[in-house]
């Protein structure tokens, strides 16, 4: 009697096991094949394509195959950096045209470089789509920031510190910045030999921006309280990122370049005129600068219900991809010359310099662009005029021109310039 039900207990229990392991292994065959591939008819018969999915990995293996390649291999100094930079994106745009599917393991991300179907991503009909969660790596080193909160968190944040960021408030800020700046350069004077000196000024703009960080921070504390200092702190980070990572290299190798090859007159005497004449020019060479080499060269959202975009049927937590760096690199929106540098194009603001006003987007668009823009563009602006005051540059023989991305753009092997000290300022 007890031998038998021994007997029939374990045979139970090896039912009830390998019943468990069975609706475990149908549920993972469900999430990673049969989801992607009932998802991939559905938007082929919308005329969507992409590379086809493969079992877990999708295609990332293929997506780190080019961007290896991509990055070990040597450019010219040209601006065309999108099959550099985005090459998984450039290699099959051209197969598939510009919307078309990706996967990133078993998620799909829908590219969209389309400005109609952008405005409506960001602005009319932003709220159907909301930020993607970032990866729980690099949600660490941003914190519980801006950029990753949402809905009513988000709001509340936001409110406390936009204040923070008003051109006038902003304003306060010069004299702190600019005395950081100086500072700086009157360490390069010091270092000088000759009068000429090679800066590898990516590491010394991180350093100007910390410094600025820890002046403008702290020094704004003792009345706004503890709250909001930590809220701006951070905010002052995220604007530094930017900043020190990109804006300020890309802008000093992209105007060495005028100086050695005296392409534009005008702006290779920017130390001559007076500072209201060129605060319109600067403008013109930073907004230049953030089209060809913007910091963040993609963003992503995700639909949060089924959603018509553009025509397409998107069906809900679709996440889409819009790679900023392909729409400001755009032939059809900014013309044959869309891979030069060339800030004229800018002498009629924005509107004039594109065919769509929603090509230009270095810090996203609608309620959520980036909250530090203002700051981030103080900051060069300042930086630039000052070092204009004192030096002149050309980029040092050994500057490689090798735009790459990790977070953000940058330059691989740093931003070596040569600067010379201007005789009589
Ligand atoms: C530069 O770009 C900003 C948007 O980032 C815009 O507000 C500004 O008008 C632009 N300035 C010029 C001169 O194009």
């Amino acid at each position: 009697m007890k031998e038998l039900f021994l007997y029939y207990y374990w045979h139970i229990k090896l039912l009830a096991i390998s019943f468990l392991a069975l609706v475990f292994l149908i549920k993972i065959v469900v999430l990673l094949w049969c989801r992607p591939r009932r998802i991939e008819h559905h938007f082929s018969r919308q005329g969507i394509r992409g590379p086809p999915y493969r079992f877990f990995i999708g295609n990332v293996k293929e997506i780190v195959e080019m961007m290896l390649k991509a990055s070990s291999q040597p450019m010219p100094f040209s601006h065309n950096i999108l099959p550099r930079v985005l090459s998984f994106y450039h290699h099959w745009k051209k197969i598939y045209g510009a919307t078309f599917l990706v996967w990133f393991g078993p998620t799909v991300r829908l590219t969209v470089s389309d400005p109609d179907l952008i405005r409506e991503i960001f602005t009319s009909k932003s709220e159907l789509y909301e930020k993607v969660e970032a990866h729980p790596l690099v949600k660490q080193l941003e914190g519980d920031g801006l950029l990753s909160l949402k809905g009513e968190k988000w709001a509340r944040h936001r409110k406390i510190i936009t204040p923070t960021f008003h051109m006038e408030n902003l304003k306060l800020l010069v004299p702190v910045v600019a005395k950081s700046v100086i500072d700086m350069l009157e360490q390069w004077s010091a270092m000088t030999n000759s009068d000429e000196v090679e800066i590898e000024v990516s590491e010394w703009f991180q350093t100007l921006t910390e410094d600025v960080i820890t002046r403008t921070a702290f020094g704004s504390s003792y009345e706004d309280g503890k709250a909001i200092f930590q809220l701006q702190a951070q905010q002052m980070v995220l604007a530094a990122v930017a900043f020190r990572r990109v804006l300020i290299p890309d802008t000093l190798i992209l105007y060495s370049e005028l100086e050695n090859q005296r392409v534009v007159v005008a702006f290779s005497s920017f130390h001559l005129h007076a500072e209201s004449c060129y605060g319109v020019q600067l403008t013109m060479i930073l907004n230049e600068s953030l089209r060809l080499y913007p910091p963040t060269i993609a963003t992503i959202r995700r639909s949060k219900v089924d959603v018509e975009l553009g025509g397409y049927k998107v069906p809900s937590g679709t996440e889409i991809l819009i790679p900023i760096l392909a729409l400001h690199h755009d032939q059809s929106i900014w013309g044959n010359d869309a891979n030069e540098f060339n800030p004229a194009r800018f002498s009629g603001g924005v509107a004039r310099a594109a065919k769509h006003h929603v090509a230009f987007i270095p810090f996203g668009l609608g309620v959520r662009t980036c909250i530090g823009q203002n700051l981030a563009i103080l900051q060069a602006k300042l930086t630039l005029a000052i070092l204009l005051q004192r030096f002149s540059f050309r980029l040092a023989p050994s500057y490689q021109h090798a735009p790459t991305v990790l977070m953000l753009l940058y330059p691989q092997y740093g931003a070596p310039i040569i600067f010379q000290h201007l005789s009589n300022p």
